[in-house]
């Protein structure tokens, strides 16, 4: 008998993780899956989710890597979450947003941008984020123990990102704040949608004060680049840039919190792997890929086909949803040798834990030096860390989260 195949669409499926068994019987058995929708629901009182189409699930490398490469045939302009039909009024607000845009204007407000998060830009960085790492642990290094989340991973992310965007450091907790309250809307313990509303409203005004500022007074942060980039010979209206805004206090915080979470807890599920890196540091580059293959913190993003096609023989109707597991990719076992093993030494290492295409991830440089740089002061300073009570996940259908870790180890 075939295993009953639960809808990806459901938050609960997650519960514990990635479905890594149901991911590798669909890259076996059925590699391009049809995933049922779900009819309109109300929410919350006055909060009706309309009706959910079914969508296409990807599950091998091959077909993931495919799809995010042609952006003529699969469309990120139409929608990049499986979750969300949206109402035209609400499509036309988040098309504003270089993530859901295509060529040509993808290219244009991309390059306007881009400099900002060039590995020549980011290695000035280096020294801050080294301070920023050091500061957050001499906070728990003395105590023999912590909650790893949101003493640690949270915090680096969000002061690198404070920093960057021009955020006063005092007010980042208005950074995790929103992100927790926009993206964990399905997990009671953060959200509901009335909530994500009212978060967005909360940071579009935010960002819309700050670009009043630099408009006043440039500095060298990115929203002042927001504010002056010229795209198509224009400057970025409002609802652009509180958009872009919306993008890079998501994008650039929760990922990278949870790529340092999934890190920590690999090394402590296999100490061996934590030995080798003790022992050889240079390892740390590749352990630092090998922990965003392994536990790929952004589990999918859809893409919408602009034709009639096929994927791998089974025909793709014009506007069909279509939706790329990273997750399931990054365990391939086509081509990943011993695929369900952690190798803190694994290269080549093709993931796509950051996305291909012409969407490839624009923080990969900069959540790559945060994550080598604070694994590099852990292993100094807190080398025998492990866990110290259960590991609380996000309930989510999208982002691989990690609410809650508690580690112990030897106070320093
Ligand atoms: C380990 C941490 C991270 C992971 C796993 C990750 C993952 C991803 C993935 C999978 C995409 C591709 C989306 C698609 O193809 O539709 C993406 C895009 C993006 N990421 Fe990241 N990300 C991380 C950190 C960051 C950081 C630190 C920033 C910025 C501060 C950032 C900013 C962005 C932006 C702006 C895009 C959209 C790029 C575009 O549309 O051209 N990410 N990320």
């Amino acid at each position: 008998m075939p295993p009953e195949i639960p809808s990806l669409l459901e938050p609960e499926t997650f519960a514990n993780g990635v479905p890594h068994d149901l991911f590798k019987h669909l890259r076996e058995k059925s590699p391009v899956h049809w995933n049922p929708g779900r009819p309109s629901r109300e929410r919350a009182v006055g909060v009706v989710e309309p009706e959910q189409r079914g969508f296409w699930v990807l599950t091998r490398h091959a077909d993931v890597s495919l799809v995010s490469k042609d952006s003529e045939l699969f469309s990120s302009e139409r929608g990049t979450a499986i979750n969300a039909d949206m109402r035209p009024q609400d499509l036309l607000m988040f098309q504003q947003q270089m993530i859901h845009m295509d060529p040509p204007r993808h290219t244009r407000v991309r390059a306007s941008i881009n400099d900002f998060f060039k590995p020549r830009t980011i290695a000035k960085l280096e020294a801050r984020t080294r301070d920023l790492t050091r500061e957050i642990l001499d906070k728990v290094v003395g105590r023999g123990a912590c909650d790893f989340v949101s003493e640690v991973s949270a915090e680096l992310p969000l002061l690198v990102l404070a920093e960057l965007l021009g955020v006063p450091r005092e007010e980042r907790h208005l950074l995790f704040d929103w992100t927790n309250r926009l993206m964990g809307l399905d997990d009671p313990d953060y959200g509901n949608p009335y909530d994500a509303q009212a978060a967005l409203m909360e940071l579009f005004q935010y960002a819309a004060r700050m670009a009043n500022e630099r408009k006043e007074n440039p500095s060298d942060d990115l929203m002042s680049v927001l504010v002056h980039a010229q795209v198509e010979g224009r400057e970025l209206d409002y609802m652009e840039i509180n958009m872009m805004f919306f993008l890079m206090v998501i994008a650039g915080n929760e990922t990278t919190r949870n790529a340092l979470s999934g890190g920590i807890r690999a090394l402590c599920d296999f100490p061996d792997q934590r030995e080798r890196l003790l022992a050889d540091r240079t390892l740390i580059k590749t352990a630092v890929e090998e922990i965003v293959r392994w536990h790929s913190p952004v589990m999918q993003f859809r893409r919408t086909a602009t034709r009639d096609t096929e994927i791998a023989g089974q025909a793709i109707a014009e506007n069909d949803k279509v939706v790329i597991y990273y997750g399931s990719a990054n365990r391939d076992e086509r081509v990943f040798d011993r695929a369900d093993e952690f190798d803190v030494g694994r290269s080549p290492n093709p993931h796509l834990g950051f996305g291909v295409g012409n969407h490839f991830c624009l923080g990969a440089n900069l959540a790559r030096a945060e994550m080598r740089i604070m694994l590099e002061e852990i292993l100094t300073r807190i080398p025998d860390f492990e866990l110290d009570g259960p590991v609380e996940q996000l309930h989510s259908n999208f982002i691989h989260g990690i609410k809650r870790m508690p580690i112990r180890f030897t106070p320093s």
